[in-house]
């Protein structure tokens, strides 16, 4: 997509957006409600006519505004799985993932072939027969993955697939799908809000605010190094504060490389260890990872050492989330190992602490 442009009327729902998705590659736009993850794949699909921009699949130009091409959705070899179901419910099973093939007025016996192929690859050949109605939620979203992957689509766009699962089927499938995605060596544009779901099944992550792009990168990278508050916010860095701007000019560094700084608002002062981007200096943001915060009962002293009282505690088996209300300062959200430490009461005091290297300081937002 090059410089893909939508407008409904006088809203903008893409702004400018380029991106190149490679050959067998994964990509998962994240972001969040309304930021123009479904418009980006109904412009792909061409169900939705960008008002500027080119499109091109493979070697094909499929949208170019500037040549007046626009190639009819069902030419663009693109194939869909949505959130909902999308399933007719009054045929089989079988009958549902050959339609496509049908369309197209394939041999009898090809068509069989290729849905078989399908069918086992989404673990539903036992189930060829049966009506589509009397499948489960997962099980549906399974014959709408096998149609679109029995046109052998050169991309292949998921909208939300799981969103309508339970947490459970919705954890295996996400494992399954990448498991397909990478032994077909599919071409995959992934939308999503999940940032766990984001995580496991991207080969890059392109994160998008308003209609941009404004970070895209392999999802380490990302989850290491987000670019700004709202980024880490996304992906569930819970512990976010606005800082004095001052505290964190460059000149505060010492020589040990470390910066200090002050909370906006609070006595609290925050060592961090990381380098300040420039665009931080202006509306810093304290970030800290929630896994990066230990808990003590017993008193510390140093750097990045905050006495508290515990606020809440969640047990959540194999680690406990702890919400902690620092004395001087704002309230700190920890979570905790499970094994080999007891569990801290409600009202209990406690010492806060976190390595200078785990906190970050970013800039609120970065504007692309
Ligand atoms: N048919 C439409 N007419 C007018 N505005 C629209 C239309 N479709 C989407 N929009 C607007 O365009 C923007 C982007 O919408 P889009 O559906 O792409 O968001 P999204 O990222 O997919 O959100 P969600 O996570 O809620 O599905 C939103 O502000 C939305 O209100
Ligand atoms: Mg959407």
């Amino acid at each position: 997509m090059e410089n893909i442009t939508l407008a409904y009327g006088e809203a903008t729902a893409i702004d400018g957006l380029s991106v190149t998705v490679e050959d067998g590659e994964s990509l998962v736009l994240l972001g969040k409600s309304g930021c123009g993850k479904t418009s980006t794949m109904r412009c792909v699909a061409g169900l939705e006519t960008p008002t500027r921009g080119r499109i091109t699949i493979g070697d094909t130009v499929v949208f170019d505004s500037e040549r007046g091409i626009r190639m009819a959705p069902n030419k663009r070899n693109v194939g869909m799985v949505f959130q909902s179901y999308a399933v007719w419910p009054h045929r089989t099973i079988f009958q549902n993932v050959a339609f496509p093939l049908q369309q197209q007025r394939l041999p009898k016996a090809e068509i069989r072939e290729r849905v078989a192929e399908v069918l086992e690859l989404v673990g539903l050949t036992d189930y060829a027969e049966r009506g589509a109605s009397l499948l489960s939620g997962g099980q549906m979203q399974r014959v709408a993955l096998a149609r679109s992957l029995v046109m052998r689509p050169s991309v292949l766009l998921l909208d939300e697939p799981l969103s309508n699962l339970d947490a459970r089927l919705r954890d295996r499938l996400r494992v399954e799908l990448r498991d397909i995605q990478q032994r077909l060596g599919l071409t995959c544009v992934y939308v999503t809000h999940d940032q766990s779901e984001a995580l496991a099944l991207a080969d890059r992550i392109a994160l998008m605010q308003g209609g941009r792009i404004v970070q895209i990168d392999r999802p380490e990278r990302i989850y290491d190094a987000p670019s700004s508050a709202a980024i880490a916010d996304f992906l569930g860095v819970s512990n976010i504060f606005p800082c004095d701007p001052g505290t964190t000019a460059p000149t505060g560094a010492t020589a040990t490389g470390t910066t200090t700084f002050r909370l906006t608002g609070h006595a609290t002062e925050v060592t961090s260890a990381a380098p300040t981007p420039a665009g931080a200096l202006t509306a810093p943001r304290a970030c800290i990872r929630p896994e990066d915060i230990q808990l003590t009962p017993e008193p510390l002293t140093g750097a990045n050492t905050w006495p508290g009282r515990v606020d809440v505690v969640s047990f959540q088996g194999s680690y406990v989330r702890y919400r902690v209300a620092l004395k001087d300062g704002p309230d700190l959200d920890a979570i905790v190992p499970r094994r080999g430490t007891s569990l801290l009461g409600v009202g209990e005091p406690v010492w806060a602490t976190a390595d200078p290297a785990a906190i970050q300081v970013l800039p609120a937002e970065v504007t692309a």
